[in-house]
């Protein structure tokens, strides 16, 4: 018998096993059984007579990729490149890449110089890059470029190579992990030997799991927020988790706090947890032992600390003596990122995906305008939370979270999103990761990763997720993008039409609605879309975090991959593919856009220093060998 070793698991699979939910029947099993790929296509995506989805000028999914191909060739300014499987990165040819930086490598120049043998210092572990690096952005200060990037987990047997199983052996061991999340803001520069970090710059920053935040909006203040060491309930520390990002029009930087529940655990088993601990996966057993050590994250003692987690924060990257601040009024549920927009009005509107199966996809929109040069600091403090309805027809519908719908006060649907989501019947979905919004069109996207759960288990707070609209197949593990139509072409109107743009799927293995949607050829398969980032020309950049077995279901799919999509015509193209064992995730570029930066994220293979040394999460910087704009 296989035993199943909880440290190899990736977070999601972690948190499934730790909270087993009940398998449910009566749901629809199966996609419709019978259907032809395209006729499938035809139900799904064109509604009925199409127009209404048509009638928009985007909604063209049922492209012939061959006709497509000759239409736009122009736009794809690369040649594709094949899947790969091996330990390095492809990019297509007449592109090169370098490296930026790594985990471990010094930020100020007292740091010390990273060392294989014992996983870097742990004295100076927040004075380096840190670990697992996800969601970036750059910023521009003068002729200064600032990149502000998150360090969203750690991989204990790597970080601490002392211990047998990466589980840490003392307080210092958990100090060094919690120094390796977080954030880093790091200025970078160009020279003659490429990009590279600017070591000692007064931008440099690391944030940890024990840096001060400011927590403001409904919540603060709040008793569930109040801790013994913190009574106002309004001053926390550190931020977790740290998945995706985002940049608020008036330059500042968003980072999400996703699966924080994991860090949390108790040192009295028969701990019993109140009812919102089960719907947000907080368990008596952490994944690496803080509690042990740390009783900030020991929950039968401080049982109010993992209500501070699970929001998003904003930071300052112009500042390095600036307090992070927690906005509860984004809700707390587990932040994949943060895509702003500006509506007609001057409001600020703000999608979230909250990375889970079966939960939901939200909206913040602000009460104020957002007025270049005034103040921004309430912006992000007063509005309202929406949550989204797909109906099967091709419409929908942004739900308001007040107290009129939830009978929750605004302080509890800030702390407890997800059950005030659940009271007014959003859409479950294909866990949301990144949305990421359209500069050339009114539209938006999400990509819906994969959920094995769909049709086979309710999400956590016991809502059904039988197949529906945006969100088609039973036991989905490929993965799709949704995108949507804000009615009146205005990011704060409650109604949309919405669409997929993409269904990942294989072809060469499947015949039904799992070969994938018609803009899916054996020239761009993949699996699991996660990051997704626009360019300035309006093209989608695609990048996967899913199964690189390249066998069975996932054959020909290879090591994960970034892909870049044509909203105008559905065809996507492959641009790259990462070492074996890593996620492709995080994606920015330079001021003059020559520069397209990108995270590789816990590789398996040796990346990038070879064999016998430790495997380092890092940031790769892609140019095009006549320095020509990539996007
Ligand atoms: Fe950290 Fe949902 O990805
Ligand atoms: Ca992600
Ligand atoms: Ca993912
Ligand atoms: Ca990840």
């Amino acid at each position: 018998m296989t035993e199943i070793n909880k440290d190899e698991l990736s977070w999601d699979e972690w948190d499934e096993l730790m909270r087993p939910t009940e398998e449910t029947t009566g749901f629809d099993r199966v996609v419709e059984a019978g259907l032809s790929r395209r006729g499938f296509l035809n139900g799904l995506v064109a509604f009925g007579s199409g127009a209404a989805v048509m009638g928009l000028g985007t909604g063209v999914n049922l492209l012939n990729t061959a006709s497509a191909q000759a239409q736009d060739a122009g736009r794809f300014a690369f040649t594709p490149v094949t899947t790969a499987t091996d330990a390095t990165v492809h990019v297509p040819e007449g592109y090169t890449w370098d490296l930026l930086v790594k985990w471990g490598d010094k930020l100020f120049s007292d740091a010390a110089e990273f060392d294989h043998a014992t996983g870097g210092d742990a004295e100076s572990s927040d004075r380096v890059f840190g670990e697992n690096t996800d969601g970036m952005e750059l910023f521009v200060f003068g002729d200064k470029q600032v990149i502000a990037v998150n360090h969203e987990y750690v991989n204990p047997k790597i970080n601490l190579p002392h211990t047998e199983d990466g589980k840490p052996q003392a307080a210092a061991d958990v100090r060094k992990l919690q120094n390796l999340q977080g954030v880093a803001v790091i200025e970078v520069a160009e020279g003659e030997n490429g990009w590279s970090v600017v070591v000692d710059s007064p931008y440099n920053r690391r944030i940890t799991h024990n840096t001060p935040m400011r927590i403001s909006g409904p919540a603060a203040g709040h008793d569930l927020l109040k801790t013994e060491a913190d009574p106002t309930g309004t001053q926390s520390l550190g931020t977790f988790n740290n998945c995706g990002a985002g940049k608020t029009p008036w330059g500042t930087y968003l980072t999400c706090e996703e699966n924080f529940n994991g860090y949390f655990g108790s040192t009295d088993e028969n701990y019993e947890r109140p009812e919102d601990f089960k719907r947000y996966g907080i368990n008596n057993e952490s994944r690496y032992n803080y509690e042990k050590f740390d009783d900030r994250f020991d929950i039968s003692k401080n049982f109010n600390e993992p209500r501070r987690a699970g929001y998003i924060v904003e930071i300052d990257p112009g500042d390095p003596t600036s307090t992070p601040v927690k906005r509860t009024a984004l809700g707390r549920f587990k932040h994949e990122n943060a895509a702003c927009a500006v509506a007609r009005d001057g409001r600020v509107v703000v999608y979230m995906g909250d990375d889970e199966r079966g939960e939901f996809l939200y909206k913040f929109v602000s009460d104020g305008v957002y007025t270049p040069g005034a103040s921004t600091d309430n912006l992000l403090d007063e509005g309202t939370l929406y949550v989204a309805r797909f109906n099967d027809d091709g419409s929908g519908e942004w739900l308001a979270l007040t107290e009129e719908t939830t009978g929750m006060s605004t302080a509890e649907i800030s702390i407890y999103s997800r059950m005030a989501a659940s009271k007014v019947g959003a859409t479950t979905m294909d866990r949301p990761e990144w949305v990421a919004v359209n500069p050339v069109a009114v539209e938006a996207y999400c990509a819906l990763t994969n959920n094995k759960n769909r049709a086979v288990k309710p999400n956590a707070g016991g809502d059904p997720t039988p197949v529906n609209g945006p969100n088609p197949r039973a036991e989905n593990h490929y993965g799709q993008i949704v995108r949507w139509y804000p009615a009146n072409d205005d990011h704060v109107d409650p109604g949309f039409k919405w669409d997929l743009f993409v269904m990942a799927g294989n072809p060469l293995v499947h015949e039904d609605a799992y070969a994938g949607s018609a803009n899916i050829n054996d020239g761009n398969l993949f699996n699991s879309p996660d990051g997704m980032m626009f360019d300035t020309s309006g093209l989608l950049w695609i990048q996967t975090d899913g199964n690189y077995k390249n066998e069975g279901d996932f054959a020909g799919m290879g090591n994960n991959q970034m892909l870049v999509g044509d909203p105008v015509t559905g065809r996507i193209e492959r641009f790259m593919t990462v070492p074996y064992g890593s996620e492709v995730t995080g994606i920015t570029w330079s001021a003059d856009k020559r520069t397209l930066f990108v995270g590789i994220q816990h590789p398996a293979a040796p990346f990038p220093d070879g064999e016998g040394k430790l495997a380092r999460s890092s940031v790769i910087a892609v140019k095009r060998a006549d320095n020509g704009r990539i996007g």
